[in-house]
């Protein structure tokens, strides 16, 4: 069984674009592959100094990751600082990981441009602590999204370069896992992009949000002066509405508001008013579930306990040879 590898960082809520773009898929591959997905609370260090309550974020991505349909007894799901093995991994590669290419990395780039008054050396090696999280457990297959396809381009260079370092054919080369048009688009509220929780307030719709807060985003989308002629093109933001109802309506109502817009009746407070009611009947069972599963203290922690063993004893293995590769003697 192949195995495969993901690792979500624990700055927030999980919304439309998490669910779609990446829980709903790893759902399906914990039947079939050998699944890793942990929290990289290591790595939320880089951009958080001091986080203020790191704790409780990790609970809370792990309920949502629960309440979506991750099943711990099939896939490993683990806290990234719970297996300090990566940690140990992360010094050896980065003993072979060059400065010069980690500045040239684009997310160190962005990075330093968004944090001037912090460029930490954690920072610059984000990549290989991703390159870790990944060869600690010889994954396979990493479905990421584009912009995450550099760090493993990266990840791969660093296995590499240890398998010739040591000259030893170690580490395989993991490759994207590519959805393919499986992938469902899911824009923001705003017009214009992709949902995203740093695209500013209202744009993301939260697995947990309430029925009102769903309604007052919606409501507030943003929409244009409307179509004047038949069957005209539709611009952005509202092609953006009709793509997020695909994701959540029935396709009676879809091919209802689309009649509209075409022979340009539509009034698009109704199509809101409709798309909210829809996102409120698809988000309230995941809220529902986040809910309960955050009040269950003893469950979130026997699931945190459960994969932190999995995830050890892969990656105590992985860390034996690599000490034998390098020349320390085995423990
Ligand atoms: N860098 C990833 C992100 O920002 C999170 C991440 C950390 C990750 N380690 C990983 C993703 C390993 C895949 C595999 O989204």
């Amino acid at each position: 069984m192949k195995t495969v590898l993901s690792g979500i960082r624990p700055t927030g809520n999980l919304h439309l674009g998490n669910y779609f773009g990446a829980l709903r898929n790893f759902v399906s591959m914990q039947n079939e592959y050998n699944c890793y997905f942990f929290i990289a609370d290591l790595h939320s260090l880089t951009t958080h100094p001091t986080p203020n309550n790191i704790q409780g974020n990790v609970k809370s991505v792990l309920a949502q990751y629960l309440a979506a349909g991750l099943d711990p007894e099939k896939a490993t799901l683990y806290v990234q600082s719970d297996v300090p093995e990566v940690i140990e991994l992360y010094l050896y590669l980065n003993m072979n990981a060059y400065v010069g290419e980690l500045e040239r990395c684009t997310s160190f780039k962005d990075k330093i441009r968004q944090q001037p008054q912090n460029v930490n050396a954690g920072l610059l090696t984000y990549p290989t602590l991703m390159a870790a999280d990944i060869l600690i457990h010889k994954a396979d297959f990493v479905p990421v999204g584009k912009d995450q396809e550099q760090h493993l381009e990266m990840t791969r260079t660093f296995g590499n370069r240890f398998n010739r370092m040591y000259n030893h054919e170690y580490f395989k080369e993991p490759q994207a896992f590519n959805f393919g048009k499986e992938l469902v688009k899911i824009p923001g509220l705003n017009g214009a992009g992709k949902m995203g929780k740093s695209e500013g307030e209202g744009n993301a719709i939260f697995l947990n949000d309430t029925p009102e807060a769903i309604r007052k985003k919606v409501m507030k989308a943003v929409t244009d002066a409307g179509p004047i002629a038949p069957n005209q093109p539709m611009n952005e933001p509202i092609a953006n509405l009709f793509l997020l109802m695909n994701a959540v309506s029935e396709q009676e109502t879809i091919a209802y508001f689309q009649e509209q817009y075409n022979s340009c009746q539509i009034r698009y407070g109704d199509l809101k008013k409709q798309l909210a009611e829809d996102m409120i009947t698809f988000v309230n069972p995941f809220r529902e579930r986040i809910n309960e599963i955050m009040s269950d203290e003893v469950y979130l922690n026997k699931v945190a306990e459960i994969g932190k063993e999995k995830a050890k004893e892969s990656a105590r293995k992985t860390i034996s040879e690599v000490r034998e590769i390098i020349g320390f003697k085995p423990y």
